[in-house]
């Protein structure tokens, strides 16, 4: 029984669904999962059958994280992570591009460790390949050790990635605005290539970056791919209320959620942005099972995965205090050292420690694995749940997250969807070519030749 309209009937809003791939599943033990893929990192026929039956499944996009460092870790933790190596997004989605036709192509590109015209070029590249399915994910690089890999001892303060992140996003749209959409007229008779009067030179000289343009390749298909981001401070709201179509979320209960969607949309009513022009992706880990108790079995043996060393050395960070010298099998001290990182993130930790009455080694497991917003249950209570989400403002849709692959991808392609659909909650049928199209996004005009 649906748990609001039961009949699926009159449902305006469909959730959009993205697919967050790095190809190996978010959780850290994903690889060790029976069933699970240890090399799926660099198993292209793998990665070619996933982005195939997620096309399938109708999902709006496959997304790619990436960060540009090995993440820094003790050894002994890292040792155990499949997260050390993926393929560059830009050269991944591209191959993509050619084994499918729908499904949108969403790469990260850091602002922070990249030059602009290289962004550009790159993303128009593959909105052109794609037929007009790119989609840039825009990040200042988070993880501070990429500032080794670029000749820098420092990583660049918060606050100058995201004011350089703006400049940064005004030179890529700029680059990309620099041909009108008709200016190749490819006159052979009188051997004119493009219509001089249809090109427009940035010259760029700003705070940061100094750029002239024009860009060597024409206007993208979708005028700009789409723009994403996923920050979650101030300034990372801030810049995606005026710049961003899609942001991804980290709230992990539906309280958070509300807060965050009505944040950034209240930000944007400010800034006369039609609130529409943004959609919010929480991420969410769902693990499928035939009963609620399977799921739950799953994961739990997923968790269990999660070797105590990297563990126990995740935990520790997220408390921000070093809690490996406790009875791993007993619960987790009252009296912890005070916190060097959030103490609502502690609080988080501790209040679900005692919900779940877990013993640190559980607890670590669970962090270790991931302590996201998870959704774990059959299809039916799935579907509950991504429905109360969507009805109550909390989100436009989900960054889905699977335990493990192929099988968590498969289980929730042939069981979730068609449950998301009996409800009217998610299109039968892709609308449209173009990634923008399938979002319901607007093409942008271009700045320099309006109309
Ligand atoms: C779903 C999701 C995906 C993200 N992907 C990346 C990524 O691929 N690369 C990266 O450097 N940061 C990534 N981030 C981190 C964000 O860009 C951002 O740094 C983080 O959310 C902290 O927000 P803040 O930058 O506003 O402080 C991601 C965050 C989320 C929630």
């Amino acid at each position: 029984m649906d748990a609001y309209n039961g009949s699926g009937a009159g449902m305006t809003r469909q959730l959009k669904l993205g697919a967050f791939m790095r190809p190996i599943s978010i959780h850290t033990a994903s690889w060790r999962y029976p069933g699970g893929t240890p090399d799926g990192n660099f198993n292209w026929p793998l990665i070619k059958r996933l982005a195939q039956t997620l096309e399938a499944g109708k999902f709006d996009a496959f997304f790619m994280a990436d960060h540009l460092a090995v993440l820094n870790m003790p050894i002994d933790g890292l040792k155990r992570s499949a997260t050390v190596t993926s393929f560059d997004p830009l050269t991944l989605l591209p191959a993509l591009a050619a084994v499918t036709e729908e499904i949108g192509l969403i790469a990260t590109g850091s602002t922070t460790y990249n030059e602009p015209y290289h962004i550009a070029r790159k993303f128009a590249s593959l909105d052109h390949i794609s037929g007009g399915r790119a989609g840039w994910n825009v990040v200042t690089s988070g993880n501070p050790t990429e500032a080794w890999n670029f000749g820098r001892e420092e990583h660049w303060e918060h606050a100058v990635r995201y004011a350089r992140a703006r400049e940064f996003f005004d030179v890529v749209t700029g680059l990309w605005d620099s041909w009108a959409d008709d200016a190749f007229i490819r006159d052979v008779e009188n051997g004119v290539y493009f219509d001089p009067a249809k090109l427009h030179v940035l010259d760029h000289k700003g705070e940061f970056l100094k750029v002239r343009g024009p860009l060597n390749i024409a206007r993208p298909i979708q005028g700009w791919p789409v723009i994403v981001q996923a920050g979650a401070s101030d300034a990372g709201r801030q810049l995606a209320a005026e710049t961003a179509e899609v942001i991804f979320g980290a709230a992990s209960s539906l309280r958070d959620g509300r807060a965050f969607y009505a944040d950034v949309k209240g930000r944007m009513d400010k800034l006369g942005r039609d609130r529409d022009g943004l959609k919010v992706l929480p991420g969410a880990f769902v693990v499928v099972g035939d009963s609620v108790e399977e799921a739950r079995d799953k994961r739990a043996v997923l968790d269990s995965l999660v070797h105590y060393d990297s563990a126990i050395a995740s935990l520790s960070s997220q408390l921000g205090a070093d809690v490996s010298q406790f009875d791993p099998d007993g619960p987790l001290p009252e009296n912890l050292p005070p916190t060097k990182g959030s103490q609502s993130g502690r609080d988080r930790l501790v209040e679900a420690a005692t919900r779940n009455n877990f013993t640190i080694r559980q607890l670590a497991q669970r962090v270790g694995g991931f302590a996201g917003l998870a959704f774990v249950g059959t299809p039916a209570t799935i579907a509950d749940e991504m429905e109360e989400w969507l009805v109550n403002d909390a989100c436009d849709g989900f960054n889905v997250m699977f335990p493990y692959l192929p099988g968590g991808l498969d289980d929730f392609v042939q069981k979730v969807v068609p449950e998301l659909q009996r409800r009217g909650l998610f299109r039968r049928e892709y609308e449209g070519k173009t990634l923008r199209e399938k979002l319901g996004l607007k093409r942008p005009d271009n700045q320099f030749f309006r109309g």
